[in-house]
């Protein structure tokens, strides 16, 4: 069951300022105002208390300061009043920004940007080493050329390893000069190294275990979705696996996969995956390879969507726009609305459902929609599937337990030195019974079957 957990023992919280600005002419998913609150949604994840925010609208950010010198003025008495700790952007600041920031606001106030702020939360939450390892990377290719006072003791903090860095918590110590940040670049280069290092290894590995696993592999289901979309609690849903739910953005970092029984009777692996967001820095991206990996490789996609959010069609754009930036544009997907339980009036929830004609409304907590979802899942998995009869000699032990594994079986018929075995096969193992085919029909229509051997 859905299980809401806090976990972080953390000192009293720090208190966030949020500042957020809408750039004239530059397309945003986002209206200033949503992204805004997805923003304190991350903070408070990161454990942080947000105690207000300022907005500005402008053509292009100030080459010094991001915002304008007035709204410098008013945020600082803002932040004053509110006695905030950190005054937290919402996009991305060059290090000159912030270089120009830490110098305005003094040293007990720190400024972080929305990057920065991921960062921490995928280091609070990774699970893996590999995830762990990938986050501490990521981490120090963004404080590198951002490297100031504020951040040298972080990199101290953060040398040993084990991925845990950039905890809020250590605000207020501040590094020396000049010459200590010099130290501080060659032992974060010298980190980077052993760090890229230790992820080799740790991918050759995987590399091995994964191409094991593809040879003989079952079907291989991804959700994917905006984070908070509901694809750990589907999950758990379908498999009854104890994946870990909480109401925070990121909760799940790291691919989780579970065995599925679908309707024909036919298993396929389902996997778990991070969350998307808009303004996720393609870098972090990209160090997500494992479970972007598993994302690219799978046989059918399954979009997670709040439905409930009002900016689901936004929020849905964003993770399409990642899905082809990753490679897995060609990918069928299943399209999956969520959270029906929460839609109480029946003329909101037809307008929604009705923009999203191909899509299979469900609720994962109560539970409603999921026999259609897993029935749909079954359909479009097994659409690619084609039926043959094959004629398999026993020494063809692999391809006669393969056909068990992966095929619907209809009818098998042993005989002297073989088995006949008739039924449908997916299209991307098919080549292989090439030499045994006894029959091969042209029939497109899928189909479930009661599979009896
Ligand atoms: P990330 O790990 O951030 O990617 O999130 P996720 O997509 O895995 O979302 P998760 O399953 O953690 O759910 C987020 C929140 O939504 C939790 O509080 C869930 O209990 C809640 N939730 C998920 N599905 C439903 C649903 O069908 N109905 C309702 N009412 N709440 C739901």
């Amino acid at each position: 069951m859905a299980e809401k957990v806090t976990h972080r023992t953390q000192p009293p919280k720090q208190r966030a300022f949020l500042v957020g600005v809408s750039l004239r002419g530059k397309p945003q998913l986002l209206p200033l105002e949503e992204s805004l609150a997805e923003l304190a949604r991350l903070a408070e994840t990161a454990g942080l208390e947000v105690v207000g925010e300022a907005t500005q609208r402008l053509d292009r950010p100030y080459p010094k300061t991001f915002v304008g010198p007035g709204k410098l003025e008013e945020i600082k008495a803002l932040v004053e009043e509110t006695e905030a700790d950190i005054v937290l952007f919402d996009d991305e600041l060059s290090p000159r920004h912030l270089r120009e920031l830490e110098n305005y606001f003094g040293q007990q106030v720190r400024i972080l940007d929305r990057t920065a702020l991921i960062l921490d939360i995928f280091a609070q939450h990774a699970q893996t080493r590999e995830g762990a390892l990938q986050v501490e990377l990521a981490q120090y290719e963004y404080r590198l050329p951002r490297l100031t006072r504020a951040w040298t003791h972080l990199a101290r903090q953060t040398g040993g390893g084990g991925g845990r860095a950039g905890r809020m918590g250590g605000v207020g110590l501040r590094g020396p000069g000049e010459r200590q940040l010099e130290v501080d670049r060659r032992d974060i280069r010298r980190r980077m190294a052993q760090l890229r290092k230790a992820l080799e290894k740790v991918r050759a590995h995987r590399q091995r275990y994964r191409s094991r696993r593809r040879k003989n592999r079952l079907p291989v289901v991804a959700l994917v979705g905006y984070t908070n979309a509901g694809k750990s609690t589907l999950l758990n849903r379908l498999t009854r696996a104890d994946v870990y739910v909480a109401d925070q953005l990121f909760a799940t970092l790291d691919p989780t996969t579970r065995r599925v029984t679908l309707p024909n009777g036919y298993v396929a692996l389902v996997t778990d995956t991070v969350g998307f967001i808009q303004k996720l820095p393609t870098s972090l991206v990209a160090a997500f390879r494992a479970t972007l990996e598993e994302i690219a490789e799978a046989d059918l996609l399954l979009h997670v969507i709040d439905i409930t959010t009002p900016h689901a069609m936004a929020q849905a754009e964003a993770v399409l726009q990642t899905l082809e930036a990753i490679g897995a544009g060609h990918i069928p997907i299943l399209t999956v609305l969520n959270k029906i339980d929460l839609l109480e009036d029946p003329a909101r929830a037809q307008a929604a459902l009705a923009a999203f004609p191909d899509a299979v409304a469900i609720s994962a907590l109560r539970g409603q929609g999921v026999p259609e979802l897993l029935q749909a899942m079954a359909d479009k998995l097994y659409a690619t599937y084609r039926p043959v009869t094959v004629d398999l000699p026993y020494e063809q032990g692999g391809l006669i337990a393969l056909f068990h594994e992966m095929g619907q079986i209809e009818a098998v018929q042993h005989h002297r030195g073989g088995v006949r075995i008739r039924g449908r096969l997916p299209l991307r193992v098919l080549a292989r019974y090439a030499p045994f085919v006894v029959q091969q029909a042209d029939d497109d229509a899928p189909r479930a079957l009661e599979g009896e051997a």
